[in-house]
Parts: C-alpha cells; sequence; structure tokens
C-alpha cells in the first residue's frame, strides 16, 4: 500500500507548486515536450532572444536546463483588462487613505518593533527597504530571505547580486532606484506570504509608494504582482506589460530567484527593464572594457 505522506508536508509540496506555476515554471515541462517534439524550431526560438547583458550566475546545485518562456503576441491593452478583472470585494489598497505629509521615516516608525503578524515570531530584522526616497523607480520583491533578515537591507543575498547586476545593466545603481518587498519581515523557510500576512503588511508598502512618487514599478515575481494587482492570474499571462496601477505605470517581471534557476529568462527580463529603461528615458549603457 501506498504511503500517505504526512498532511503538514503535502500542503507544503501544494504551496510550493502552486508558487512554481505562478512563476510560469509549468510552462518549463510544456517547453521540454515542445523541444523534444520539435528540437529545431525550440532551438531558433531560443537563438531569437536578445542578447542580455544581466550576466549568468554560474549554480552548480541548479539544474542546468531551462526554461523558454513562451512570447504570446504582444498584447494590447484592451487584452490586458481582460487578463486583469478589476478585483471582486474589498481591494487591499483602496482602504488606505494618503496620509497627509507621511514620510519613509514615519512609516518606518508606526512599523516600530512590529508583531501584527506572525512573521515577526521568527525574525531577526525588519526589512523595511532601501534606496532612494525620491527614486524614479520602485523595485519590489516578495520578502526578506535569510540574508536580508540578518543584515536589515532588501536583496542583500545570491538574488539581490543579481538583482544590483541587473540595475547596473541598465546604467543605474541601487542608490538611485528603491528597493523594497510585499511583507518586511521574513517568512520561515522562504516560504511565500500568506495572505494575511500580506493584508497586513500592504498598507506600508502602499504607504512607502505614495511617499516615494515613482514614476514607474516593476515588481519582481509573482506575490509581488498578485498582490498589487489583486489578481490570482499566473505572472506569465501579463509579464512584460505596461499595467496602470493606481496613476502609475507598473510591470511585473520574472524574479531574481527565478532567473537563478533559470538563467535562459534573463533574455525575457532584460526586454522587459529594457521597455522600463525607455520609459525612464534611460539609454543602454555602453560596455567599458575591463
Ligand atoms: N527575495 C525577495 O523577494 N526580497 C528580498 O529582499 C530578497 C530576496
Amino acid at each position: 500500500m501506498a504511503e500517505r505522506i504526512p498532511e503538514s508536508l503535502q500542503k507544503k509540496i501544494e504551496a510550493r507548486l502552486r508558487y512554481h506555476e505562478d512563476l510560469g515554471i509549468r510552462l518549463f515541462y510544456r517547453e521540454r515536450s515542445a523541444a523534444a517534439r520539435n528540437p529545431e524550431e525550440s532551438a531558433a526560438a531560443a537563438l531569437s532572444m536578445p542578447p542580455s547583458p544581466i550576466p549568468v550566475i554560474e549554480e552548480s546545485s541548479l539544474p542546468k536546463s531551462a526554461p523558454q518562456p513562451k512570447l504570446g503576441p504582444e498584447k494590447t491593452s484592451a487584452a490586458l483588462r481582460d487578463i486583469l478583472p478589476p478585483p471582486t470585494g474589498p481591494s487591499l489598497f483602496e482602504a488606505v487613505d494618503k496620509l497627509k505629509d507621511d514620510t519613509l521615516l514615519k512609516i518606518r516608525e508606526d512599523i516600530g518593533d512590529c508583531t501584527r503578524c506572525k512573521l515577526h515570531k521568527g525574525r531577526h530584522k525588519i526589512v523595511f527597504g532601501d534606496g532612494n526616497p525620491k527614486a524614479e523607480l520602485v523595485f519590489i520583491g516578495e520578502g526578506p530571505g535569510a540574508d536580508e533578515d540578518m543584515q536589515g537591507l532588501p536583496f542583500v543575498g545570491r538574488a539581490g547580486k543579481l538583482l544590483t547586476q541587473m540595475i547596473e545593466a541598465m546604467g543605474l545603481q541601487r542608490k538611485d532606484v528603491y528597493i523594497c518587498n510585499v511583507v518586511k519581515c521574513r517568512p520561515p523557510e522562504n516560504r511565500a506570504p500568506e495572505p494575511d500576512e500580506v493584508t497586513t503588511c500592504s498598507p506600508y508598502l502602499l504607504r512607502q509608494i505614495d511617499v516615494i512618487q515613482p514614476k514607474v514599478i516593476v515588481c519582481l515575481g509573482a506575490v509581488a504582482a498578485k498582490t498589487l494587482l489583486e489578481t490570482t492570474r499566473g505572472i506569465s499571462q501579463f509579464r512584460g506589460e505596461w499595467l496602470q496601477w493606481r496613476g502609475r505605470k507598473l510591470m511585473a517581471t520574472y524574479h531574481p530567484a527565478y532567473l537563478l534557476r533559470n538563467p535562459n529568462a534573463k533574455g525575457e527580463v532584460w526586454k522587459d527593464l529594457q521597455k522600463v529603461m525607455a520609459e525612464l528615458g534611460l539609454q543602454v549603457p555602453k560596455k567599458t572594457k575591463s
């Protein structure tokens, strides 16, 4: 008789599979089987990728093969409206009034030594956010990992190093942009933040964005995108498309942690970042010889 998996483990596996599916990893399997059927077509698709200046970080412990996210035909904004219907029920964000004379310092003070959700139990440091308080470009991740939790700064681990390289490939530095997360405390074992944690922490994220007033928001990964857009749709359905969010331009792209596992997707992300650069009037920097 087949052995039963303990319920807690089953739940964890289900959550992880859902998370992977949201990140578009399901495509990986589809693509691999498609490649087996038509290897020439797959190779041609891979070659048509634009060269990406985002360097490949060797990950010996990670799978060497990578998904080739499918590029659908360019979606129109009308199509996008279909993809992202207005949220049903009360919005996470509508209830949060814009505070007069709000500042990042006030927001940090309001968060205080937060115990509002269960994430506080395992955290070392609250990871509020970092960068230019007047940035035109804000990157929003999911939640702190182990390195961020120890240092109190966002995106300073392996995924963070890749994000830094992505920012530099855009001709910017970390200090030019603002980087923060949906939740400010590390979820245990780097699991995705749970809905109650997102609901508790989101008002602070919203206040941060309202204070910074960026021209462009880039959501890194499914959690940030789904939280802001209040959608359950998978990120691969709207990744790389310009969306409107509370009067600002928003683009969702893959999370750098996903790129560490799937370096071939860097070309897609670089295309997304080039759209962001165009919007901000940034030129692709010329490569300097080292
Ligand atoms: N991943 C995130 O989403 N945020 C961080 O700060 C680090 C890793």
